[in-house]
């Protein structure tokens, strides 16, 4: 109840910007840096600042608000806040625009202490737990005209029934659980996000329910760990209410392939040490539920993988992916590498290609490993120098690279159900869409097909997209 009535209190404030803000048709601008449950933060500040009367411009010297969403997760995303800080320093200067900040790296002291000296015209600094209060912090900024920090440094709690805009019509991001307890070394996130804790079954059966009524064909659940949806609820006692049967991550998928117009669902990370059996037959027996999984391996060596805490070895790594295959028909597996790791030898580093080698993954995000103030893996003394990152970063590289290639020769000449999203970003005329194991493809085809799933024969490949052509039917 204290939870709702949070939330409720937050309608107030939004409903006092609204009437300050009533006819001056203002706008804002909001940057997200980060993974997709960064963007599903976004898309709820989005849906508050809508319902307080603005509208969102792409152009920040348009802006009224300048909002950024940051992410810590790797020490680029921070060059990239400053930079353009700098830049908004003279639109402020112009025009008194409101800045505000938010997001998992306002989660570290030693960034809120070097924008508060090095960037004073920030106007509000939030937190990842206090995300849903910024009604409040923003109408406070404006009112008594003064600076704002508003980061917890404890475990936040789960905030339902915020306003939302989606950036899609077709596709929604819907996160099942926040936080991570899992601490690998390299990673910041749980300093940042605080504890797992996991969101009502009802809560998101009927998020899913209402996204399918609006026509939503998609669905992706989100999570640093979906795989241990309401385990720590159950191991720690946390009374939570059954709904429609779900008391665990397979029971929901389960759940969710019942939904009626919903077409496909996704989910991202699993953690490979979670991946129980009843997954694996949740993934295989629920139709909706698509063949590409994505399986975090980090590392293929077993004593890098130890040191990184991520608690499976190589071997283990490589039975889950055969259990996986042989279990699931038409899997395709994707994963996370990090290159780099304090210690990683280059004979260590031949194992992780050697996983790569054999598990033929469809796509691979490859990852220089980064320091993160604060972690275990940031204080280990073997830090490897940065042109042996990059040389490791490249040979990966050329690796996956020719694995794509022989792997998207595969497609060609297949049919492959695809769901329309809209018309190709490079060619007005042509319609983009992705297969089940999220390929893009583009063809030509009658704008009426968007947000339908489709048969296309595909005819080519092009290393990051297929082509395709109309079978002229509808999948059934
Ligand atoms: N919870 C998810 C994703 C976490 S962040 C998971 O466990 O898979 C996304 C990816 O960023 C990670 O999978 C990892 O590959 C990468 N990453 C995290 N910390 C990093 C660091 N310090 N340096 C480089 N890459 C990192
Ligand atoms: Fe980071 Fe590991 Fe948690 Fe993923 S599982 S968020 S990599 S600590
Ligand atoms: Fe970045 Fe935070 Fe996501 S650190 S990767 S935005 S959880």
């Amino acid at each position: 109840m204290k939870e709702e009535n949070n939330v409720i209190n937050q309608e107030k404030y939004i409903e006092k910007i609204r009437e300050l803000n009533n006819g001056k048709n203002l706008k804002y601008s909001i940057l997200t840096m980060g993974c997709q449950l960064n963007e599903n933060d976004s898309e709820k500040l989005c849906g508050m600042l809508e319902k307080m009367g603005y509208t969102r411009t792409e152009d920040v010297q348009e802006a009224d608000i300048n909002l950024f969403n940051t992410c810590c997760v790797r020490e680029n995303a921070e060059d990239k806040l400053f930079g353009k800080l700098g830049e908004l320093k003279r639109i402020k200067e112009k025009k008194g625009t409101i800045i505000a900040i938010g997001g998992c790296m306002m989660q570290e002291k030693h960034i809120t202490d070097k924008i508060k000296e090095s960037y004073p015209f920030v106007d509000i600094i939030f937190g990842t737990h206090t995300l849903y209060k910024f009604p409040e912090d923003l109408f406070t900024a404006m009112e008594e005209k003064r600076k704002i920090e508003d980061v917890l440094d404890i475990d936040g709690e789960i905030h339902e029934g915020l306003p939302i805009k989606r950036n899609s019509d077709i596709k929604a991001s819907v996160t099942i659980m926040n936080g991570c307890n899992n601490f690998c070394t390299y990673c910041i996130v749980p300093y940042v996000r605080g504890r797992e804790r996991s969101r009502s079954p009802r809560a998101i059966i009927e998020e899913v329910k209402e996204l399918a009524k609006k026509g939503y064909k998609e669905i992706t659940l989100l999570g640093q760990n979906v795989n241990s949806y309401l385990r720590v609820e159950k191991e720690k006692n946390i009374e939570f209410e059954e709904y429609e049967g779900v008391n665990s991550f397979a029971t929901l998928l389960h759940a969710l392939n019942k939904v009626d117009g919903i077409e496909r669902i996704r989910f991202v990370s699993p953690h490979p040490k979670d991946f129980t059996d009843d997954v694996i037959d949740a993934i295989a027996t629920c139709e909706k539920v698509c063949k590409l999984v994505h399986l975090p391996l980090q590392s293929g060596n077993t004593r890098v993988l130890k040191e990184m805490n991520r608690k499976y070895t190589k071997e283990q790594y490589l039975e889950l992916v055969e259990k996986m295959k042989k279990t699931i028909p038409n899997l395709t597996l994707s994963t996370d590498i990090i290159v780099g790791f304090p210690g990683e030898s280059d004979e260590e580093f031949e194992d992780t290609l050697d996983v790569v080698r054999k598990v033929k993954f469809e796509q691979v995000y490859m990852f220089i490993y980064s320091r993160r103030v604060g972690t275990p893996g940031d204080r280990m003394p073997n830090q490897i120098p940065e042109d042996v990152k990059h040389k490791r970063f490249n040979k990966l590289k050329e690796l996956v690279e020719s694995q794509i290639e022989e792997n998207n020769q595969k497609y060609v000449g297949t049919i492959q159900k695809v769901l329309v999203e809209g018309t190709s970003k490079t060619n007005e005329n042509m319609l983009t869409g992705r297969t089940d194991s999220n390929k893009v493809v583009i063809f030509e085809g009658d704008k009426s097909l968007i947000n339908k799933i489709i048969n296309l024969k595909i005819v080519s490949e092009h290393m990051w997209y297929l082509k395709g052509n109309l079978l002229n039917k509808e999948c059934d």
